[in-house]
């Protein structure tokens, strides 16, 4: 019998966005085999999707309690092991939640929840049933991502001095100034997405990047949101000052409004010795800035860089590694930890991760509403 986890999807259909990067990053080492979930809320979509990928329809399920029921039916050794969940942000919470009451192990796309609240609630269900749980901040798993982490984490660049996350795409600039194309997408209906959208869709990837890679915590936050009309209730675009520990200061920008971007992600880190920059849409160099020296670029797959950023390598230097290669390292991590062997803590983003994501979007909102003033987040 194959030793490959078993592995499920709900949502991801062939109508979304996501879908395919998990499916192609599950199969990347062949560590999971897909065998079924709800791809759909129409059925025939839905078994129309899984005829389409080529995958047996006998575990396509009409919803996702009825793949829970049917699923703990079966034998331990061939039911799901782990269940990604692809959908809105609005379904993440309730079927996290049932899937872990369950036994089952959990990747959960970002935003995590809709609300702090739930998120602390899921935390806690996750500490009762102890399996595994990942969020997909799927940026985190690029090979000069953990290299920055690591160099950052040795001291290469000494004391951190200031951080700096950009995260600007202007695909809502089409729709947001047509009442009607506003009012008929998820993301900017509170009910599916949460109370945020900008931040909670891409400044919180921003969030979570700027801890992962200088290891510190932020630790308050004031944030000047944009809405642009009256009747559209999610910000679109957002600067956010941040204040972390060790009195380090720095900005988190996003935006969905700045025009012709399409998906212009960066970091900064300085510190005293030295600074490191990597670009999202240039994800293979890592810039190293030095005073009075050249620029040096860090690529992956050399042997100067660290353990973590070559696990996350599969060819020789100068062949590019995009974003399925990163969601691909994150579902390694997890498959490590799903089968209880050792791993690096910088492998995948867990609940910890999820939780302090939400409590900053919610954080971020509220210093908005109150008049853009200094709100802590929860320690
Ligand atoms: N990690 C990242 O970088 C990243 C990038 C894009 C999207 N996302 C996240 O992924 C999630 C999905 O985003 P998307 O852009 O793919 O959305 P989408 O609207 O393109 O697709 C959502 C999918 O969920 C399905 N779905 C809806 N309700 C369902 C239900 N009740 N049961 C089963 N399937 C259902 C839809 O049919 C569709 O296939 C969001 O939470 C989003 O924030 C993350």
């Amino acid at each position: 019998m194959s030793s490959k986890i078993k592995f499920g999807i709900l949502g991801g259909g062939g109508d979304s966005l996501i879908g395919v990067l998990h499916r192609i990053a599950s199969s990347m080492y062949d560590q999971y085999q897909l065998v079924g979930g709800v791809f759909n809320p129409v059925w025939e979509e839905n078994i129309g999707f899984a005829e389409q990928i080529g995958i047996p329809t006998n575990r396509i399920y009409i919803d996702f309690d009825t793949l829970i029921e049917e699923e703990l039916k079966l034998p331990e050794t061939e039911r799901m092991q782990v269940v990604s969940i692809l959908t809105p942000n609005f379904l993440h919470f309730p079927m996290a939640k049932k899937l872990l009451e369950n036994g089952f192990n959990v990747i959960c796309e970002k935003p995590m929840t809709t609300s702090y609240a739930e998120a602390k609630i899921l935390e806690n269900t996750l500490q009762k049933h102890n399996t595994v749980f990942a969020v997909t901040y799927t940026y985190t798993g690029y090979p000069m991502i953990r290299q920055m982490r690591e160099m950052i984490a040795n001291g290469d660049i000494g004391k951190v001095q200031k951080v700096d996350a950009q995260y600007y795409q202007g695909w809502i600039n089409p729709i947001i100034h047509d009442k009607e194309k506003r009012a008929s997408t998820w993301r900017l209906n509170p009910e599916k997405s949460g109370i945020s959208c900008c931040v909670g869709d891409i400044g919180t990837h921003a969030f979570d990047m700027i801890e992962y890679v200088s290891g510190l915590r932020v630790n308050s936050v004031l944030a000047d949101l944009n809405y642009l009309y009256s009747d559209n209730k999610m910000d679109i675009d957002g600067t956010i000052l941040i204040r972390c520990e060790d009195d380090v200061k720095g900005v988190i920008r996003t935006s969905q409004i700045a025009t012709g971007e399409e998906n212009n992600f960066t970091v900064q880190i300085y510190g005293e010795k030295a600074g490191l920059k990597w670009e999202q849409e240039n994800p293979n160099y890592l810039y190293l800035l030095e005073d009075g020296k050249p620029m040096r670029v860090l690529k992956p797959g050399h042997t100067y860089n660290s353990e973590l950023s070559l696990d996350g390598t599969k060819l020789p230097p100068g062949h590019p590694e995009g974003i399925f290669d990163s969601m691909g390292n994150i579902y390694k991590g997890v498959a490590k930890a799903i089968k209880n062997e050792p791993y690096n803590h910088g492998e995948f983003p867990t609940m910890i991760d999820g939780v302090r994501g939400m409590n900053f979007i919610e954080k971020t909102v509220e210093s908005h509403q109150k008049g853009n003033v200094w709100i802590k987040l929860d320690s």
